[in-house]
């Protein structure tokens, strides 16, 4: 009988985290899945899975996950999902420093931290896999979303160097580009724009009113929306493939965007953008 793979997931409270986490568990992964509150520990190990609290904004939190993981595993981990993240909307203009170290440090330090804790385990043990979920957003800008954009910008380039830096290494780096996909992704967003943004002394008050309608919105906000099962579709060829590609796209705006961004001049690019994000508010 073959080895039972193991994999460590981020944050499974809910969304594309939990639906992978319950996919591969029907696969007979030994699925470690992590989440950033108790209360979601707690739940998830109720649900039959070896759950781990792991908060990406915190060092501590990261290493203390990853070390009594290795410890149920004998020191190896075949695969890692970097999945929990959140979006800081708002306009640039109106992101303080703060904020935007916030969405970096889970984003993207936290994450980065971790994916390089795995990479030496995987480095001891020859092989890998290690898939991040990117967005649309690391590959076109959309306005008020410049955080979450850049955050997932930065995703992309850690991902291309670290392909050609594992070349040969028998560790794989997959980015899965999503798209629009059902989840609490908007209901997470919304806390974090009443949190951070001023909108009564913002230039573009107007624009987060018919932002906050989008953000508030029940069911799909966005065409072509697709339900975490599309992701996982992606996720499974990533660790099963012999040969994982660099990039997944998964809904049907991701293609077209992504296709755009190649063909298009930037302006013409930037026309399209801008009429996409008027009617998504
Ligand atoms: N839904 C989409 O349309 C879409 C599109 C493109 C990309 N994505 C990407 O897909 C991934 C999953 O998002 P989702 O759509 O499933 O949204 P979601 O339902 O909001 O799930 C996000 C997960 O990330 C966790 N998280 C947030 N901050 C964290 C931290 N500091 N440490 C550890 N975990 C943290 C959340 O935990 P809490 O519940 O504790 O906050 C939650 O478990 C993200 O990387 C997102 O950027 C989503």
């Amino acid at each position: 009988m073959s080895k039972q793979k193991s994999i460590l997931i981020t944050g499974c409270s809910t969304g594309i985290g939990l639906c992978c986490a319950y996919e591969l568990k029907k696969q007979h992964y030994r699925v470690f899945a992590t989440a950033r509150k108790m209360e979601d520990v707690i739940q998830l190990n109720a649900q039959g899975f070896e759950s781990y609290q792991l908060d990406l904004a915190e060092s501590n939190s990261i290493k203390t996950a990853l070390k009594q993981i290795l410890k149920q595993t004998g020191g190896t981990l075949d695969a890692l999902f970097n999945n929990g993240a959140y979006g800081q909307p708002g306009a640039v203009e109106d992101l303080s420093r703060h904020v935007l170290t916030t969405q970096f440090q889970t984003n993207v330090f936290g994450t980065q931290e971790l994916t390089n804790d795995v990479i030496a385990i995987m480095r001891q043990q020859g092989y890998g896999r290690i898939i991040y979920n990117g967005s649309v957003l690391g590959l076109i800008a959309l306005p008020f979303r410049g955080a979450y954009n850049a955050s997932k910008y930065a995703i992309e380039g850690l991902a291309d160097t670290l392909r050609l830096e594992l070349y040969g290494s028998g560790i794989y780096i997959s980015v899965i580009e999503p798209g629009p996909i059902t989840s609490h992704f908007r209901k997470n967003a919304f806390i974090q724009y009443q949190h951070n943004i001023d909108k009564e002394n913002s230039f573009f008050k107007r624009n987060y009113e018919g932002m906050e309608t989008r953000l508030k919105k029940k069911g799909p906000a966005a065409p072509f929306t697709l339900p975490p099962e599309a992701v996982f579709k992606k996720l499974q060829h990533a660790l099963e493939s012999p040969h994982p590609k660099a990039h997944y796209y998964v809904t049907f705006p991701t293609y077209l965007l992504a296709t755009l961004k190649r063909i298009l001049p930037t302006r013409m690019l930037d026309w399209v953008l801008r009429k996409v994000s008027q009617e998504e508010n």
